[in-house]
């Protein structure tokens, strides 16, 4: 459970998210999508219940480890990088500053990022120079860098123009060819049920609906999800 001031935005989570799994998180606005993710990371703590990853756990009492904390990598809807710091600086700074890497790995593995997002041009550019798309493959290889073991997307394409929605998609679907884990938030719902092994339908904190992208989109069992996706126009 997750409370903000005494307002519980998350109520009776329980989610399982397997090694190489796909994991699509639907809902309304304000459902709790992105808290449930930034719960699952440690960005935000639980008020009770617990997180596992593999063996290791947190708890409110028990803050999330470095060690689970370094297995995972997080894409934010509005990038979150260092808009003063070259893209090469925003991709190495944590890996160097936490003794991860050294200067020298960090920028080979860096180098090797910046090709995988077509962006190798880019390396000594400023970020505040990139378009929307740019920051956010940018952002996409900051999280690669420390090589994670799952990957958490929070509407990763919702704040960029449509013709470079698809760029990123194709992106997030490569990495999930290569069977990395990822629990994905979004609104494109043809790419999810494009690449989602499973889909969750969240409302009002609650999830309401886990079911294979076939199941939720095309028979839906709850209520809720049906006059949700009947509200959005997609597919
Ligand atoms: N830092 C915060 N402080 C107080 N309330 C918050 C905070 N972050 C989110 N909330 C509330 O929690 C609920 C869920 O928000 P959020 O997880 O951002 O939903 P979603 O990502 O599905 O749009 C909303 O009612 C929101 O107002
Ligand atoms: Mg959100």
């Amino acid at each position: 459970m997750k409370s903000f001031d005494n307002e519980e935005v998350l109520r009776g989570v329980d989610l399982t998210v397997n090694r190489g799994e796909v994991v699509v998180v639907i809902g309304p606005s304000g459902s709790g999508k992105s808290t449930l993710l930034r719960c699952l990371i440690g960005l935000n703590d639980i008020t009770s219940g617990e997180v596992w990853i593999e063996d290791d756990n947190f708890t409110n009492e028990v803050p999330v480890s470095i060690a689970a904390r370094r297995k995972m990598g997080f894409v934010f809807q509005h990038f979150n990088l260092f808009p003063n710091l070259s893209v090469l600086d925003n991709i190495t700074l944590s890996p160097i500053k936490n003794k991860i890497q050294t200067v020298t790995e960090a920028k080979t593995i860096a180098m090797e990022l910046l090709k995988k997002v077509k962006l190798e041009d880019k390396i000594n550019s400023a970020v505040s120079s990139l378009s929307g798309g740019e920051k956010q493959r940018i952002a996409i290889a900051r999280a690669l860098a420390l090589s994670p073991e799952i990957m958490l997307f929070d509407e990763p394409t919702s704040a960029l123009d449509p013709e470079t929605v698809k760029d990123i998609l194709n992106i997030i679907k490569k990495l999930s060819d290569t069977g990395m884990t990822m629990v994905i938030v979004t609104h494109e719902m043809s790419f999810a049920k494009e690449i989602a092994d499973k889909v969750i339908f969240m409302d009002d904190g609650q999830i309401l609906e886990v079911n294979s992208p076939d199941k939720l989109f095309n028979r839906p069992q709850n209520q809720r999800t049906k006059d949700f996706l009947n509200k959005i126009i997609y597919m």
